[in-house]
């Protein structure tokens, strides 16, 4: 079993020595932020049954109930959520001319906020909300959810632009992700249970295209000791200034 240390340093030397890495996030990169993940202890779905309030037919079906139920407090959280130190080391490595692209599994908006100029939005993003009506975004930020749900000036109904359960992935997205991934030299997965498709086949498609695959994650996932090169057992906060102390040492 290697030290921390060893793990740190080696993948540290394999982001060196690329410049053309792409990170996949999920959940756990933001947890360190405020915003609760999908699952695993405080997980949203240890408390509701996604397929009761977070499927496309049952926002349709009754759009009021899931956004009292989900909406309005993921909009409570977001409104308020900074980035954290491990979206900023992430940053870090664009500024640093070694990551290219973040694929993230996010709709909390904080890779562009840190200050990642390519991020592939992989379930769409939060940030704006559309009308299920005449197709109209709107910035979540402006909406008025204190009468629910919250309906568009033409009186459809306003939803997140993020994908729901029973949704297809933007096609420009998942074309894009598979573009990025198949071509990249490193993958770093962070903050993901590997249990999502299309999502999980990224480091896969990766591992195929001969990308070394490091994965930084409290826990193992369906990818540890199958896909991921390197396995750090870690929170990404941390995870990350160590990997970035290890790299701007050498420089
Ligand atoms: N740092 C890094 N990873 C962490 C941390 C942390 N501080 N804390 C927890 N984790 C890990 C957990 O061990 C878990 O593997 O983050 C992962 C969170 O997993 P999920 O909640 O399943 O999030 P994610 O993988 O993004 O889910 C994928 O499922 O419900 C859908 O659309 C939703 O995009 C989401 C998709």
């Amino acid at each position: 079993m290697r030290s921390m240390d060893a793990l740190i340093a080696a993948a540290a030397e394999h982001l060196a020595a690329t410049r053309n890495a792409v990170a996949l996030t999920g959940a756990g990169i933001s947890i360190e932020s405020g915003i609760p993940a999908f699952r695993g202890p405080g997980g949203l779905w240890e408390r509701f049954d996604p397929m009761e309030i977070a499927h496309i037919d049952v926002l349709r079906r009754n759009p009021a109930m899931v956004w009292k139920v989900l909406v309005k407090d993921l909009k409570a959280v977001m409104d308020h959520a900074v980035p954290n130190d491990g979206h900023k080391g992430l940053a870090r490595l664009e500024a640093l001319g070694i990551l290219r692209t973040v694929i993230t599994q996010n709709i909390d908006g904080l890779h562009q906020m840190a200050g990642n100029t390519d991020v592939i939005e992989f379930h769409g993003s939060f940030a704006w909300q559309r009308c299920m009506q005449c197709e109209r975004r709107v910035e979540t930020r402006t909406v008025d959810d204190t009468v629910l749900p919250p309906r568009c000036g033409c009186g459809g109904v306003l939803r997140p632009d993020a994908v729901f359960f029973g949704e297809m992935i933007p096609p420009l997205a998942l074309w894009r992700s598979q573009e990025t991934t198949a071509a990249c030299e490193v993958m770093l997965v962070v903050g993901t249970s590997a249990v999502v498709q299309p999502a999980a086949s990224m480091p896969l498609i990766a591992k195929e295209n001969g990308a070394v695959v490091i994965e930084i994650n409290p826990e193992p996932t369906p990818l540890t000791g199958a896909v991921s090169d390197l396995f750090i057992p870690g929170r990404a906060g941390e995870t990350m200034n160590r990997i970035l102390a290890a790299l701007e040492s050498d420089r």
